[in-house]
């Protein structure tokens, strides 16, 4: 019996995790500094926080999840999304109490699960990069979290994407759209697809999204979502927007963009990137100002965004420009040469290493007596730049070889200068 990993669930093989690492490190730092700290819920959740929160009608919700009824018959869901979580953790800890005016930041990166058919840049275990204001209706929130996705994305080494813009209106702004596409669709229902034929009742913004040609001419004429937005939600969205182009940063605005989430009121957006096929979304996310009451919370505002790993790095490439670290290998040979060269790679390890850059590893051989030809080997293998040799005359001598691996040259130093010499080696 050959094993194989779940259909859409990928390994991430030791080969590619650099640019996994050093996405998410770059996603740490730039939340760190903007002031969001971490939150880490679990992957599983009671089901009703996804079916109420998302939306029962909604594709997640009826087809989407992973649902299973633990050993007590509890309906449990491996997490579609990190939005819900977040807010469930957020009324379950009173988090609220500690809120500045400005709400709490918060950010997450994990993964996430849909059971949809897997294609290029979708999977059903996929990863997130999300960050959530709950706690402010003040649409400046808005502009701050766009204006962090974008510096996000540009700091990956994105370039062409590009950011789409809508508002969907506060809850009484959604309704009155919803009723009016209805009315427009009612009548259209021939020549829509079968699901649009069922989303007219159940979720009728969503006919808005539909890929299907037919419906995608029909949806060309239907109600513009501006025309149902109350005074104060038409201001917000132009303030929003202005807010963005202020600083620099280009959005369109995409009157149909709709959400696929249920829970989003007011400001809501996507970003596409052209290098991604027709899953072009490489993130998303808007204002979800009515959740954290429905949820069983105080009556807050709230908005936030996710960015999918996999798809970002699909869209650079598979190529990302980071720091790579330099490698130095300790070839050792005798038990006191490799007891020197244990403190020895600690030592640099110490000196060119904080827990959050990491400029050099130190790699040591010599395990179980291995010969110098065979660390050397070692040494290629793990792409060493400098191979340090410590024998027991090089010990006795109280010296070591260094042997650059690029150039060749070897040369000899004393033993308490190695650490001074390999620094100068590498810089
Ligand atoms: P979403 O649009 O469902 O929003 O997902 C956000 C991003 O996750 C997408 O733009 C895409 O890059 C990635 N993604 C979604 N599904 C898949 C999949 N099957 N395979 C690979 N990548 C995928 C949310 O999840 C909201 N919680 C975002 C948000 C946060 N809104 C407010 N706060």
């Amino acid at each position: 019996m050959k094993y194989q990993s779940v259909k859409g669930m990928e390994d991430l093989l030791p080969q590619n995790a650099w640019i996994w690492q050093a996405m998410e490190r770059m996603a740490r730092g730039i939340f760190e500094a903007w002031g969001f700290r971490e939150i880490r819920t679990p992957i599983l959740e009671d089901t009703a926080v996804f079916s109420r929160s998302i939306g029962e009608t909604t594709d997640i919700v009826t087809k989407e999840m992973y649902t299973f009824s633990d050993r007590k018959g509890r309906s449990l869901t491996l997490r579609p999304e990190g939005t819900a979580p977040v807010v469930r953790a957020f009324i379950e800890h009173s988090l609220d109490k500690a809120l500045s005016e400005s709400g709490g930041k918060f950010y997450y990166i994990g993964p996430m699960f849909r059971a949809e058919s897997p294609q290029k840049g979708r999977l059903r275990q996929f990863y997130q990069i999300g960050a959530e204001i709950i706690g402010s209706r003040d649409c400046q929130a808005d502009i701050e979290l766009i204006m962090q996705l974008d510096r996000m994305l540009k700091a990956f080494g994105l370039k062409d994407f590009s950011i789409k813009l809508n508002s969907l209106g506060c809850k009484k702004d959604k309704d009155n759209f919803a009723a009016r596409l209805r009315d427009y669709f009612k009548d259209k229902k021939n020549c829509l697809c079968k699901d649009c034929n069922e989303r007219i009742e159940k979720n009728v913004l969503r006919v808005l999204d539909c890929k299907n040609e037919s419906c995608a001419i029909i949806a060309k004429d239907a109600p513009d979502v501006i025309e149902s937005l109350c005074k104060e939600c038409l201001n917000d969205f132009v303030t929003v927007k202005n807010g963005i182009q202020g600083i620099g940063i280009k959005v369109d605005e995409a009157r149909k963009l709709v959400r696929g989430l249920d829970y989003y009121t007011g400001t809501i957006f996507e970003v596409t990137h052209p290098g991604l096929g027709s899953q072009d979304a490489i993130g998303a996310g808007g204002r979800y100002d009515n959740l954290v009451k429905e949820m069983g919370g105080p009556d807050v505002g709230a908005v936030g965004y996710a960015i999918g790993i996999e798809r970002a790095i699909i869209a650079l490439g598979n190529k990302m420009d980071v720091f790579t670290p330099n490698i130095v290998f300790f070839a050792t040979l005798g038990n006191d040469a490799k007891a020197r060269g244990l403190e020895l790679a600690e030592r640099i390890r110490k000196k060119f290493n904080t827990p959050y850059l990491i400029k050099v590893v130190a790699l040591t051989g010599g395990i179980g007596g291995a010969s110098l030809k065979s660390q050397m080997r070692n040494a290629d293998k793990n792409n060493a730049d400098i191979v340090v040799i410590i024998g027991d005359d090089e010990l006795k001598a109280g010296k070591a070889v260094i042997r650059d691996m690029k150039t060749k040259e070897q040369v000899s130093v004393e033993m308490d200068d190695i650490v001074e010499k390999v620094g100068h080696k590498l810089c």
